[in-house]
């Protein structure tokens, strides 16, 4: 039986699995290139990773407001997590995924636009730069780009948690909504 494209009442739709996916492997790289310029330091494979971080990143922004917006569409129609603890527990979780997706390059592109220097799409232009920096812009991603994205990887870490605790713990099929 081919997937559905949408999702329904039991399980992740196509899409819904395509964006999932997808931006597992995007925000992978962000996190990988920046634990290796962490732990390497400076060095060839650091240079070339990190400096693909600004378009990799962009390419998140779309790709999350994308998905933010195709979860708001299905959201009726996308499997139900209950009311209890656990339930809301859930979608609590979920929310807090998507802010902070939202959030960590959000700031780090206002940052950059507000830095009047500048950057480049994967090698094309992309923001002109030559103003001056203000530092509203400025400001926020200083303070909190580097530490937030910490925070999504926690979180993210807590998300894979609960994944195995409901394959292996509680045996039930949540896990088969979004993998099988
Ligand atoms: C969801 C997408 C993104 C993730 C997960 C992410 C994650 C990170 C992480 C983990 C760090 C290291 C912080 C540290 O050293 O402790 C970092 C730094 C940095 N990121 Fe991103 N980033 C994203 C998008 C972007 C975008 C779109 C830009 C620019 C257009 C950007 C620009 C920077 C810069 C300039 C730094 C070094 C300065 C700083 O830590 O604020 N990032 N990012
Ligand atoms: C970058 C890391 C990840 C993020 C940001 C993320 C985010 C999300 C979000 C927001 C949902 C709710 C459905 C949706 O709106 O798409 C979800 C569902 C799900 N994710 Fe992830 N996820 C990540 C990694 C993973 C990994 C590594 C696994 C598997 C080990 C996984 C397994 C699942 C499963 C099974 C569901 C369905 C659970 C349910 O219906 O409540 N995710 N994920």
């Amino acid at each position: 039986m081919a997937m559905r494209w949408r999702d329904d009442g039991f399980r992740y739709g196509a899409l819904t699995r395509l964006l999932h996916w997808g931006t597992v492997l995007l925000l992978a790289w962000q996190f990988t290139g920046m634990g290796v310029k962490l732990i390497v330091g400076k060095a060839p494979i650091t240079a070339f990773w990190v400096g693909t971080h600004k378009s990799v990143g962009t390419v998140l922004l779309l790709v999350i407001l994308i998905r933010a917006l195709w979860g708001l569409y299905n959201m009726k129609t996308r499997p139900a997590h209950g009311g209890g603890f656990w339930g809301l527990a859930a979608k609590a979780g979920h929310l807090v995924l998507y802010v902070l997706m939202l959030i960590v390059p959000a700031l780090a592109l206002l940052r950059q636009y507000g830095s009047g220097k500048p950057m480049e799409f994967f090698g094309l232009p992309f923001i002109q730069g030559g103003g001056a920096e203000t530092s509203w812009m400025t400001a926020p991603a200083n303070a909190a780009h580097g530490l937030l994205a910490w925070v999504l990887l926690a979180a993210i870490g807590g998300h894979v948690l609960m994944v195995l605790v409901h394959r292996y713990v509680w045996k039930d099929d949540t896990t088969r909504r979004m993998m099988g």
